[in-house]
C-alpha cells in the first residue's frame, strides 16, 4: 500500500505519522510546494522509525507528482488553514484552486488512486473533486465526521465523566460550525443511550461543543487543528488499507440517499479495499431529518460558489 499526502503542514504531517505507526502501508509519499519542507518532515519522521518501531518508508518531496506514482491512496490537506474567527467557508476561492490543480496532478501519476479530501471547505472540495475529474464516487472520501465523531465522543465522555472508550456515537451532516447532526439520540455508553445519563441540557452543550470543535481550536492555536484530524484520516487510510469494512461518517457524493442528490455531504458508510464499500441508511427522526436537510442546502449554496 503507497499513500501519497499532499501538503506537509501540520494535519499532512500528523497523517504521514500516524500512518506510518500504525505500520500498514509500505510507502507514504509526503508532497509541499515549498523547498524542501516535505523531504524535512519525511527525515524528521524516518528518524523517529527506530525509536516508534515501524518500517514505514516515508518520503518527502517538493512538488514532484512523479513520486507519488501508483498510490492507492492519496490524502489533500493543502490549501491554507482557517484563522481565529474564520469560517472553513470562507476558504472557498483560495483553496478550490489548489485542491483542482492537486487532484489532477495525482490522478496523472495514479488512475486508480482513492482520494480522501481533508482541505476546508471540506464538502465543497470533495464535491470539487468529483465534478473536476472522472474519478469514480466510490473513490472520492471527504474527511470530516469521522474527525466531528471524535470530537463528540471527548465531550460526551467529558459529560459522562467516563473513559472514552466507553462511549459511541456518530455526527453526520455538513463538516461545519452550523452544519454538523451529532446523533445523540443514537449515541450510547456501552450500549446504554446517553439520554439515560445526560440531560437535555448537558446534551445540548456536547452538541454545540461538538459543531464548534474546529472553532474553539482554532481559537486556541492560532490555526486550524491537526492531531484529532491527522489520526481521523489515518484511521479510514487503515480502514482501505486493511479493507476493514468499518463504518464511518464521511462526506460522499450522494445520488438519492439520505433524499439528497449532485452534493457530497457527510453520512455514514463502511470503508474498505475499494473506498465507499456501501452507504449505510439510518432512519433520522423529524427533528435531525430537518437539521440535517438545511446543512444540505448550505452547502450547496457554498458550492454555488464553485466556478465548475
Ligand atoms: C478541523 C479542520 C480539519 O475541523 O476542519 O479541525
Amino acid at each position: 500500500m503507497k499513500v501519497t499526502v499532499v501538503g506537509a503542514g501540520a494535519v499532512g504531517a500528523s497523517c504521514a505519522e500516524y500512518i506510518a505507526m500504525k505500520d500498514f502501508a509500505a510507502e507514504v509519499c509526503l508532497l509541499d510546494i515549498k523547498e524542501g519542507f516535505a523531504e524535512g518532515k519525511a527525515m524528521d519522521l524516518m528518524q523517529t522509525a527506530s525509536l516508534n518501531g515501524f518500517d514505514t518508508q516515508i518520503v518527502g518531496s517538493t512538488n514532484d507528482y512523479s513520486k507519488t506514482a501508483n498510490s492507492d491512496v492519496a490524502v489533500i490537506t493543502s490549501g491554507i488553514p482557517r484563522k481565529p474567527g474564520m469560517t472553513r467557508e470562507e476558504l472557498i476561492g483560495t483553496n478550490a484552486n489548489i485542491v483542482k490543480t492537486v487532484v489532477e496532478q495525482l490522478v496523472a501519476h495514479s488512475p486508480n488512486v482513492i482520494i480522501i479530501v481533508v482541505s476546508n471547505p471540506m464538502d465543497t472540495m470533495t464535491y470539487l473533486v468529483h465534478k473536476a475529474t472522472d474519478i469514480p464516487k466510490h473513490r472520492i472520501i471527504g474527511m470530516g465526521g469521522a474527525l466531528d465523531s471524535a470530537r463528540f465522543k471527548y465531550r460526551l465522555a467529558e459529560a459522562l465523566e467516563c473513559p472514552i472508550s466507553d462511549v459511541d456515537g456518530m455526527v453526520i451532516g455538513a463538516h461545519s460550525d452550523t452544519g454538523m447532526v451529532p446523533l445523540t439520540r443514537l449515541a450510547s455508553r456501552n450500549g446504554v443511550p446517553v439520554t439515560q445519563f445526560l440531560s437535555e441540557d448537558q446534551l445540548a452543550s456536547v452538541e454545540q461543543e461538538t459543531r464548534v470543535g474546529g472553532a474553539t481550536l482554532t481559537k486556541l492555536l492560532g490555526t486550524s487543528a491537526w492531531y484529532a484530524p491527522g489520526a481521523a484520516v489515518s484511521g479510514l487510510v487503515q480502514a482501505i488499507a486493511c479493507d476493514q469494512k468499518k463504518m464511518f461518517p464521511c462526506s460522499l457524493y450522494l445520488e438519492g440517499e439520505y433524499g439528497l442528490n449532485d452534493i457530497c455531504f457527510g453520512v455514514p458508510a463502511l470503508i474498505g479495499r475499494n473506498g465507499v464499500e456501501e452507504i449505510v441508511e439510518i432512519e433520522l427522526s423529524d427533528d435531525e431529518k430537518a437539521k440535517f436537510n438545511a446543512a444540505a442546502d448550505k452547502v450547496r449554496d457554498t458550492n454555488g460558489a464553485l466556478s465548475l
